[in-house]
């Protein structure tokens, strides 16, 4: 048996969707385990472009089976407009998409809180899809799982409970009108007869799969530095993309945990606030927004960028146990005539020995880097590690040694030919 874990090991957008995509060639599942249509995970097939929300990647394999672990929020509306946009390219999904009957379910109530609350000056710039507010409400226990929409009596019961604090939540503190319980009964009614065929107890699919030495990919949305426990809080997600949520999300156990393959952008992105030692505001930031396409795939939001943080990326390989690294977008990095990657903080004339993720000393931290020549010319068509420029292998060797991570997939372009495998 063998699960290997996928997970973004910066601020998300590290290009999981791409390697996710590639490595199920060799897969029989993948499952994903946390977060929910916050994440945009884009894949390109031929000349075509697809965003996935909440279907794992591997949906575009016909041998794959792919799972919606116990650990993700699902949005109702979201995820039937993504199985209507697969179907569109006639994709046979039956069979082959299965959604944890403990799911938690993202109402309206949850994306009315969450843009409510996104108003305010102390603001985390979320992506307004509900998220905080539905994982609040599961750890407050009153959550409506995916399981309560097969039974109309259940689920209108805890909709109402729901629905009655709600509303005086938005109308006492936020001068919000009601919510119309019988509005949301309608929307969601519809939903049983759609999603029922794809309900499942995944945990015990995923463990009596492993008895079959069947292979899995665990695959994480955003990333580690975005972890509820473990990231730049509050400037975080509310969920653990870190490897341990895999476990958590999915029901498997961690001696089950063969790999953890860390995914990392050769230079670093941020979307939302928070702090950040390496963005750069000028103009070679611009240059890799522009250059990199760095705008958010659910938000289209204008993403933060910066040099590559190789502190964050030791931390980061501590707390998910990295294995192996991909390390994707370095053609971004083509045209520069000069590259930097961050070594080490300084904090008050001292340099710092352990990552920070206090947010406060994070945001006083002063980088300190090494300098890299460009490699100016262009490494899209290269298909081996040695075709690279040898300022690009120079580049890749530095990653390697200030990480202490093997790179083993090196991206260069957002076709999947565009794609080298180190080992
Ligand atoms: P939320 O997950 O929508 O609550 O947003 C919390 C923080 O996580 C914000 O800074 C978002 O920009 C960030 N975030 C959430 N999902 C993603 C993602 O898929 N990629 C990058 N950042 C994300």
């Amino acid at each position: 048996m063998a699960v290997k874990i996928i997970v973004g090991a910066q601020w998300g957008d590290e290009g999981k969707g791409k390697i996710v995509d590639h490595l199920s060639d060799s897969v029989d599942i993948v499952a994903r385990y946390q977060g929910g249509a916050n994440a945009g995970h884009t894949v390109v097939i031929g000349e075509k472009q697809y965003v996935l929300h909440l279907i794992p990647s591997g949906i575009f394999h016909e041998h794959v089976t792919c799972v919606i672990g116990n650990g993700v929020v699902i949005d109702p509306i979201a995820l039937m407009d993504e199985i209507k946009q697969l179907r569109s390219l006639n994709i046979n999904i039956t069979g082959r998409l299965l959604i944890s009957h403990n799911a938690h379910l993202i109402m309206p109530y949850h994306k009315l809180l969450d843009s409510i609350r996104e108003k305010s000056s102390e603001k985390i710039g979320t992506t307004g899809r509900g998220i905080g507010p539905a994982y609040i409400d599961k750890f407050m226990r009153v959550g409506i799982k995916i399981v309560d929409l097969l039974d109309r009596d259940t689920f209108v019961h805890k909709l109402k409970r729901n629905i009655e604090e709600k509303n005086q939540i938005l109308r006492k503190i936020y001068d919000n009108p009601e919510l119309d319980i019988n509005e949301i009964v309608h929307e969601y009614e519809q939903f049983d007869k759609q999603i029922d065929e794809y309900i499942t107890d995944t945990a015990l699919f995923l463990n009596n799969a492993m008895k079959e030495n069947k292979n899995i990919l665990a695959e994480g949305a955003q990333g580690a530095l975005l972890d509820i426990d473990h990231g730049t809080y509050p400037f975080v997600t509310s969920s653990n993309p870190t490897s341990g949520g895999a476990c958590t999300g999915l029901g498997v156990p961690p001696t089950a945990v063969s790999s953890v393959l860390g995914v990392v952008k050769a230079y670093t992105t941020r979307v939302g606030n928070g702090p950040f030692p390496t963005e750069l505001e000028d103009e070679t930031g611009e240059q890799l927004r522009t250059i990199g396409g760095e705008y958010g795939a659910t938000t289209g939001r204008p993403r933060r960028c910066g040099w590559f943080d190789a502190p964050m990326l030791r931390y980061s390989a501590m707390i998910n146990g990295i294995t192996e690294i991909a390390v994707t977008k370095l053609d971004v990095l083509d045209k520069f005539d000069q590259l930097k990657i961050c070594t080490g903080y300084i904090i008050d004339g001292k340099p710092l020995k352990s990552y920070p993720t206090d947010s406060r000393t994070l945001d006083k931290v002063q980088p300190v880097y090494l300098i890299f020549d460009g490699w100016k010319s262009s490494t899209r068509s290269a298909k081996d590690i040695n075709d690279l420029p040898l300022n690009a292998r120079r580049y890749l060797d530095a990653i390697e040694e200030l990480t202490g991570c093997k790179v083993t997939i090196v991206s260069v372009g957002a076709r999947r030919d565009q794609t080298i495998f180190t080992k």
